[in-house]
């Protein structure tokens, strides 16, 4: 069931466009605000996989920047000391165009004794960053919500595979080392053009990736942090240039494309409990 106000919403959008002679449902919409409806088979199928690397600093930087007013839960954004550079956030089944699929088989419940041996790995490359939280809450989620929908690839198929592929992903596309062998290093002083970065994974994956920044504005100041960076893979789990995707312009401030037009910076992390 969708909830009642996203319905609300949508004939609301109708009965605007219909007013304007220009109706016309897109599927995006109806998707991303269905993000928990049943989905048929049509709505789970997807064409290739965003395998997604985390600056882990910039995550909580956005964290904290967005969760300054109403931090209810008490919840904190520390990175663990045992992290040293790029984690992991998931890897993404995804259909060219559009968010997702997502949340395919609400069956299939997250089992840690499943990925026992894959634990040690997991805490160092994919940890949650949350406190408050069990330390495999986030494995769990991207379980839920995109390994369920990686199923209908076989070397994907069930969680041990799910989260062992991707952990080969991450030592088989090394952005630290990527990065590094370009002198994209991390600084509180140096920044790096969107084109350096680009050109960078391309040249060593051989696929144009898609930058995601933290994008902080003051009044006469706009500041860029490099927060993601997603490899577009093929079938084969091969790279290839990340499509221009109409979607990504329309995310929230989480989602936003780094811009061309101010240089990112890449903040070295502050790990542990520096601050306590
Ligand atoms: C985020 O806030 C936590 C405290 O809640 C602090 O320890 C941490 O250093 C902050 N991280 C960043 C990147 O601002
Ligand atoms: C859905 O989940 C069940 C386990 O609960 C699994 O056996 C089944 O293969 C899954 N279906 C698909 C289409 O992946
Ligand atoms: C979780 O996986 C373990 C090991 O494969 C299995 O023995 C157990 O029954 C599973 N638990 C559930 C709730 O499916
Ligand atoms: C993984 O990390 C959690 C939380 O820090 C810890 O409780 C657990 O013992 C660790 N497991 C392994 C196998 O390292
Ligand atoms: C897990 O991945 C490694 C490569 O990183 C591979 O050698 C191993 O066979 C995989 N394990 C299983 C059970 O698929
Ligand atoms: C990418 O490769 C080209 C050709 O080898 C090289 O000239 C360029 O410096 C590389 N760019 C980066 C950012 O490493």
């Amino acid at each position: 069931m969708c909830p009642r106000g996203a319905s609300v919403f949508i004939l609301a959008v109708v009965f605007v466009s219909m007013l304007s002679g220009t109706f016309s449902m897109p599927s995006f919409l109806s998707q991303r605000l269905c993000e928990n409806c049943v989905q048929n088979e049509q709505t789970k199928s997807w064409d290739y996989l965003l395998f997604v690397n985390q600056w882990p600093e910039t995550f909580c930087k956005y964290y904290n920047a967005s969760h300054k007013h109403d931090n209810k839960d008490g919840q904190e954004c520390i990175i663990p000391p045992i992290v040293s550079t790029w984690t992991i956030h998931g890897t993404w089944p995804t259909k060219t165009g559009t968010e997702g699929p997502t949340s395919c088989n609400n069956t299939w419940q997250f089992n840690l004794s499943q990925v026992k041996d894959l634990v040690p790995a997991m805490n160092k490359t994919w940890p949650g960053l949350l406190t408050g939280e069990e330390y495999w809450y986030f494995w769990s989620h991207e379980w839920d919500k995109h390994g369920t929908c990686a199923a209908s690839l076989p070397v994907l198929y069930g969680e041990h595979n799910y989260f062992n592929k991707t952990l080969q992903l991450k030592q088989q596309h090394n952005i630290d080392k990527i990065l590094s062998s370009s002198g994209i290093i991390p600084s509180s002083t140096v920044k790096y053009t969107r084109d350096k970065i680009e050109e960078s994974v391309k040249n060593a994956t051989g696929g144009m990736p898609d930058l995601i920044c933290f994008q902080e504005n003051s009044d006469s100041d706009f500041k860029q942090y490099l927060q993601e960076i997603r490899l577009c893979l093929d079938k084969s789990l091969k790279p290839f240039d990340c499509p221009k995707s109409k979607f990504m312009h329309l995310t929230s401030e989480y989602d936003s494309p780094c811009s061309s037009k101010t240089p990112i910076a890449l903040p070295p992390l502050t790990t542990g409990n520096a601050a306590v």
